[in-house]
């Protein structure tokens, strides 16, 4: 019967109307459940790109895209980016709760614990050529982790997904580090379990055995902050990668690996990539002066451009965390005496052209978090093809706290849409001569 809290489907065939349940949220908008629409009416529904779906229930990540609100486990980012480190930010997304400090202590030192990796696993970057794209590598190398830790690929134990979130974590900053010192040729460097998350990734990054890296605090905060602002974004296209492949019941190494490989697309994590790559671009044809040439391509759809960096398929107003990104954006940028880069200011430039000009307002494309991540990491002196790597070791607690979300829910079952199927009707093979 129809409530106050429910949706009426009615046929113009006169089939008769069924009723459905609305679901109200804790923020954002209402479901429809429509789990028994196949069973009641022999249909289905059709939503190619998920654009009206909730393929899920989720108490992890909240984003109004019309306000530009984005709220891990209830705290904005704008609070998390100042007041917390990505530790904290980890315990966050994976536990519920912010530590407190014995809790922190203790989580850091888990972590800080498992950061080495097999020495083995530097036989597979042997089989790369050195200069292999680090999201190839890092796919192969996640997934290989699954052959190194067979105490923690059950998905169903509790323990066992903690231990596995935990090498994850810990883990990540090795691998990247590993795969960028691998393409320039150089020794790995170990992490050490002195230095804080950051700060290890930076030295792993940077280091060699005839000179240490010093260690900078604005830069190793800016880099911390862009680990918490890439940590997690509700169900975007590699978390409901992660989320799909977990449903099959394979274990955790082999689903974050299938979200690294989805990540990689341009249209989603690689977007850094290409941003960086298309200031270059502009920058190559004439730098400011050419804006408005390379606007007129973006607005020609036959042109096939897009400005790379901007819109996104939940933010209608400027993504937060690109105004975050933004403010360490100048602060690294004046800590190494670069608020001249031309780069910066040619993004600066386009940013203000594209938010006054009709085509990109109307659209409501606004700059999305990797419209200045990737220039503060080129600042830090991140080579570009990494950037996307850099996304995937941040955005890797995420995508573990998404799938042990899922796991932990009684509901879940393996995921298997549907379609509507536009092929051939039933016909018979005739032999080759009459075909
Ligand atoms: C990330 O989902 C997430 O949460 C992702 C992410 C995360 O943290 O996980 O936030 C990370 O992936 C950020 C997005 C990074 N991608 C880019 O910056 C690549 C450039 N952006 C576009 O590819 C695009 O904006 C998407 C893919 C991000 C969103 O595309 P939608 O929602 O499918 O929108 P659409 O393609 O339907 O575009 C609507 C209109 C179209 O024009 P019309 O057909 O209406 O005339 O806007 C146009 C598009 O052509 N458009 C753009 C554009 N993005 C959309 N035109 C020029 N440049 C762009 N960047």
């Amino acid at each position: 019967m129809p409530t106050d809290r429910s949706a009426t489907l009615s046929f113009s065939d006169g089939s008769p109307s069924v009723v459905f349940p609305i679901l109200p949220g804790s923020l954002g908008p209402d479901v429809i459940d429509i789990r028994s629409l196949y069973g009641k009416t022999g249909k289905f529904t059709y939503d190619p790109g998920f654009m009206s779906t909730a393929a899920c229930k989720s108490a992890i990540t909240f984003i109004d895209g019309d306000k530009g609100e984005l709220l891990y486990r209830g705290y904005p980012i704008e609070e998390l980016a100042i007041k917390c480190d990505f530790m904290d930010t980890c315990h966050l997304l994976l536990y519920g709760e912010l530590p407190d400090v014995a809790q922190k202590d203790d989580f850091v030192m888990r972590v800080t614990r498992h950061t080495m990796v097999n020495e083995q696993m530097q036989f597979f970057m042997r089989g790369f050529r050195r200069d292999a794209h680090p999201m190839a590598v890092m796919t192969g190398l996640v997934g290989a982790l699954s052959a190194f830790y067979p105490d923690s690929i059950n998905l169903n134990d509790p323990r066992q997904r903690d231990i596995s979130a935990i090498r994850l974590i810990a883990k990540m900053p090795t691998l990247v580090a590993m795969a960028y010192k691998y393409t320039v040729g150089q020794p790995y460097m170990y992490p050490r379990n002195d230095l804080t998350y950051a700060a290890n990734f930076m030295r792993m990054m940077f280091a060699t055995p005839c000179e240490d890296y010093k260690i900078n605090d604005v830069l190793t905060r800016a880099m911390d902050r862009i680990f918490i602002l890439h940590a997690d974004h509700e169900q975007n296209a590699s978390t409901s990668t992660v989320r799909m492949c977990a449903s099959s019941g394979t274990n955790p190494f082999a689903a974050i690996a299938a979200g690294v490989a989805c990540l990689w697309g341009p249209a989603h994590g690689g977007a850094n990539e290409a941003c960086l790559n298309m200031l270059g671009e502009i920058q190559a044809q004439g730098g400011a002066a050419k804006i408005g040439d390379f606007i007129a391509k973006v607005k020609d759809k036959n042109s096939g451009v897009k400005l790379m960096g901007f819109g996104h398929r939940v933010y209608k107003n400027y993504d937060p965390r690109a105004k975050l990104m933004r403010e360490t954006c100048h602060e690294v940028l004046t800590e190494l005496g670069l608020h001249d880069d031309p780069l910066f200011k040619l993004a600066m430039a386009l940013e203000k052209i594209a938010l006054e000009d009709e085509y990109f307002v109307s659209r409501k494309l606004y700059p999305n978090v990797d419209f200045y991540s990737g220039i503060v990491q080129k600042a830090i002196g991140i080579p570009v093809p990494l950037f996307t790597a850099i996304f995937a070791l941040a955005r890797t607690v995420g995508w573990i706290a998404q799938l042990n979300e899922m796991i932990a829910d009684p509901e879940y079952k393996i995921g298997r849409p549907r379609q509507l199927f536009s092929g051939a009707t039933r016909r018979s093979v005739k032999p080759i001569d009459q075909r």
